[in-house]
């Protein structure tokens, strides 16, 4: 018979593992307190950019990214086959700009340890930078430029994504309002109920909810340190191709989407679970603007929003099977890298359905290393 998987959470990472469960053959119901997509993954700036957010050193979590972008190109062609829709993925490369000489030596070190895993990453400074990217200011001193880098518009993902799911027969079970309880049995079995559509029955559970995963802890007696960041984003209406590629600074980064807006990003709040904007969030990085790039200094915003990161302890995801409740799947935790690392993360947790995932490489994202660390392997 086959196994009813429900999978909590309808972000991107959720619609992922759902997509891949079912096309495992799993029967898959999403429950989503709200919209699909509703919270940090239609709000995210959508950057595939391993390289530019893991800066330190070819880490495990540094090898998963790399992984899911290694992925992204047959995972985008498998969701435009199933949803009959086009996504748009913008091979644009990054450049991470510098300001002053002094400021390239991180650069040249990162260059040399990431250029082992295929980054194809050069130093870029005078004629050979402004050729590249002919906007920038001329207080630009270097950047490191990352050709491989690329970026996809996170809302129409997102929602092709929820197309593609449900043509493979995957029931969308949105608008369900909190979830007052989870029960497990040892069947194994799960029931979750919701204020909105009651209960909700199946064999196993994939928690995928992002920023509130940390509430969920306690239907395990276990203790997700997730909690959210606020990123506060905002857009200016520039024409394709004006901004060419992704571009880093200290302050802020800006990318170019097909739809003709320029978006900016963003701020790193402690806010609790508030998504308003604010005049400082929005305000820092609208004056780090003309620092760049000159012409932004007169242009108007037309746009500003706010998603949360789903941020661990530690900044690695969790991802793994309970070892008290191995039908329980956690997948959550992603932070800044949930449009990034949701292929992999979808073929991780399809693997761990099916009880062949790789527990080695899965081990350092171990949902239960806190939990460990803090009370010696009693729940806290
Ligand atoms: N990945 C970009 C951000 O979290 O702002």
């Amino acid at each position: 018979m086959t196994d009813k998987v429900i999978v909590l959470g309808g972000g991107i990472v959720g619609l992922s593992c759902a997509f891949e469960a079912a096309g495992r053959g799993y029967k898959v119901t999403v429950v989503e307190t709200g919209k699909p997509g509703g919270q940090a993954s239609g709000a995210a700036a959508g950057m595939l950019a391993p390289y530019s957010e893991n800066t330190e050193q070819p880490d495990a979590f540094f090898r998963l990214c790399l992984d899911s972008l290694r992925r992204y190109p047959q995972w985008l062609e498998e969701i435009e086959e199933a949803s009959g829709r086009r996504i748009e993925r913008i091979p644009s490369g990054s450049l991470n700009i510098v300001y002053h000489e002094a400021d390239l030596s991180p650069l040249r070190t990162r260059l040399l340890w990431q250029n082992r895993f295929g980054a194809e990453a050069e130093i870029v400074e005078g004629s050979r930078l402004r050729e590249l990217e002919p906007l920038l200011s001329p207080n630009v001193e270097a950047a490191l430029y990352c050709p491989r880098e690329s970026h996809v518009y996170a809302p129409d993902l997102v929602s092709a994504l929820e197309d593609a799911c449900r043509s493979r027969g995957i029931h969308i079970a949105d608008h369900c309002g909190a979830v007052t309880d989870v029960r497990l049995t040892s069947a194994p079995g799960v029931t979750v109920s919701t204020e909105a559509r009651g209960d909700i029955a199946g064999d196993r559970l994939v928690v995928c909810t992002g920023a509130w995963t940390g509430a969920l802890g306690r239907w395990f007696g276990l203790h997700f340190p997730v909690h959210p960041i606020r990123g506060q984003i905002c857009a200016y209406e520039l024409p394709v191709g004006v901004v060419r590629h992704m571009v880093f600074s200290p302050q802020a980064y800006w990318t170019s989407k097909g739809n003709g807006t320029l978006v900016c990003g963003a701020s790193e709040d402690v806010a609790g679970f508030d998504t308003a904007v604010t005049e400082k969030g929005i305000g820092r990085l609208v004056r780090s603007g003309p620092k760049a790039f000159p012409f932004l200094a007169d242009k108007p915003l037309i746009h500003r929003w706010a998603g949360l990161r789903p941020a661990t302890r530690d900044g690695w995801p969790l991802l793994g099977q309970l070892a008290e409740a191995p039908h329980v799947v956690i997948a959550a935790g992603h932070y800044r890298n949930g449009i990034l690392l949701s292929p992999a993360t979808g073929a991780s947790v399809a693997d761990l359905l099916d009880g062949k995932a790789d527990r080695t490489e899965l081990a350092p994202f171990s949902p239960g290393r806190f939990t460990l660390a803090l009370a010696g392997g009693l729940p806290v």
